[in-house]
């Protein structure tokens, strides 16, 4: 039992007798995989009990285990502890599976089996939800049960609820976010304590943000992930993990944030998703962001979405992105949401997957060469007059139009101009970066990072 705050005036104790009393039996589940995600759940189902069983009206009880490493302090009082995942999927007493392995194999198997078997499932593993997706929800619903993923995108934020409940009456246009708190937190230490990329990194690690591989955060799989299924709920397509567009921020240097910072922006690592006349955008890279802007003062492991309904309008989801706590406090929803649907009867529950119980098939994934927006880019020049008559000659015969320009000082080899465009489609950008790589003056490659202007939203 959790410790209460002394003083509350929650008549705990009256209502812990109606659920002795009065309740359905428990509902029991079985846990795979006790990491970070997987122990963080055991230990907030045990901590807030009681909370939860008055919520839902009837007990969770964590019946089954399984762990490679025993951790005989976390699992005192679960019935079955074994180290096989497969044990908890074939057990007749559990209803629900929580897969907390993370990768692909077994968990895959896992879920498919678990669902086959008619358990529902809850996991965190947005990689095989973003990937395989398409399958497993084929046979959840085939089988009658759930397959639920909340903590799946943006660990504590519910934005699976937000977008397939909460929204459920608008046309989405688009929607936009920070979706990976170990890049953010590298992001925000490296623009305000000028901290070392790989320093920032292995603290994440350390802090339980980071994926197993943590090249899946810092080249933007991760984010990948998510931004794919936030689209395929927000829009109603098919999961198309292989047709977002991803760019991580391992290229980003100090210079580029200061450079940002001189001209009003933080550079921040967004998911975007967008309907536009030409089909759907789902792209994630490194972002320029008007200071001004609420997304660009979410820092740390800070988590957080943009969401635009023709009805609602633009709405901001905010909370922590990552870490045992937050991510268990999505898992544990999924498994309320469930029992109560299991506690009431239901046949045929209605957790449809991704949100719609068909998808738009025809809506088209932009390629990035297709999609329009602004552009930072730094190109570093030799140090002599006409340098920038030339390269504003370049952008002109592309169209290209230019909202800002700064000269720094020269380094030892070359003097880097930074230049902030108008809108432009990326296909007509890459052929003046190219273009402007020829020149003579022109001493390196050009980087180059996507702003976002935001056109017409107040916050
Ligand atoms: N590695 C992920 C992140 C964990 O940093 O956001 C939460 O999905």
């Amino acid at each position: 039992m959790g410790k209460r705050a002394s003083g509350s005036r929650v008549n705990w104790q009256k209502g812990i007798e109606i659920l002795s009393n009065d309740s359905p039996p428990d509902f029991k589940i079985g846990i795979c995989g006790l990491g970070t995600v997987g122990g963080g759940t055991l230990n907030l189902l045990r901590e807030n009990a009681d909370e939860i069983g008055m919520r839902l009206g009837r007990k969770i009880t964590v019946s089954h285990v399984a762990t490679r490493t025993p951790k005989p302090e976390l699992t005192a009082g679960v019935a079955t502890t074994s180290s096989d995942p497969f044990a908890v999927v074939a057990d007749p007493e559990v209803q629900l599976v929580v897969e907390t392995m993370g990768g692909y194999e077994p968990a895959f198997e896992v879920i498919r089996q678990s669902l086959a078997n008619g358990k529902h499932v809850v996991t965190a593993n947005k990689a095989l939800i973003a990937e395989r997706g398409n399958e497993l929800f084929a046979v959840a619903q085939a089988s009658n049960v759930c397959l639920a993923y909340e903590s799946s995108v943006a660990g504590g934020i519910p934005i699976i609820k937000a977008l397939r409940e909460g929204l459920a009456a608008n046309r989405i246009n688009w929607l936009a976010g920070i979706i990976n708190g170990t890049g953010n937190f590298i992001l925000t230490e490296m623009t305000q304590k000028s901290r070392q990329f790989n320093d920032v990194l292995k603290q994440a690690q350390e802090l339980g943000y980071a994926e197993a591989d943590p090249t899946f955060d810092v080249e933007g799989i991760d984010a990948a992930h998510k931004l794919t299924i936030m689209a395929s709920i927000a829009f109603g397509i098919p999961l198309q993990f292989d047709k977002t567009y991803t760019e991580g921020i391992s290229q980003i240097t100090p210079e580029d944030i200061d450079y940002a910072d001189e001209l009003g922006y933080r550079i921040k690592h967004l998911g975007i998703a967008r309907l536009s006349e030409k089909g759907v955008e789902m792209r994630v890279h490194p972002t320029l962001l008007s200071k001004s802007r609420l997304l660009a003062r979410v820092n740390g492991v800070g988590n957080a979405i943009l969401v635009h309904g023709n009805a609602v309008g633009s709405t901001l989801y905010s909370g922590p992105g990552a870490g045992a706590g937050p991510t268990a406090s999505s898992v544990v929803a999924d498994i309320i949401d469930i029992a109560r649907q299991a506690e009431s009867g239901v046949k045929r529950p209605i957790c449809p997957g991704l949100g719609y119980l068909q998808t738009h098939e025809g809506l088209e994934v932009l390629p990035i060469s297709e999609i329009e927006t602004e552009y930072y880019l730094r190109i570093p020049a030799v140090d002599k007059v006409g340098v920038m008559a030339k390269i504003s000659n370049v952008l002109t015969a592309k169209d290209i139009s230019i909202d800002a320009v700064i000269q720094k000082e020269p380094t030892s080899e070359s003097v880097p101009i930074v230049i902030l465009t108008h809108d432009v489609v990326e296909r007509k950008l890459n052929e003046a970066i190219a273009a402007l790589e020829e020149l003579d003056e022109v001493t390196g490659k050009i980087m180059r990072i996507r702003v976002e202007p935001f056109h017409g939203v107040q916050n």
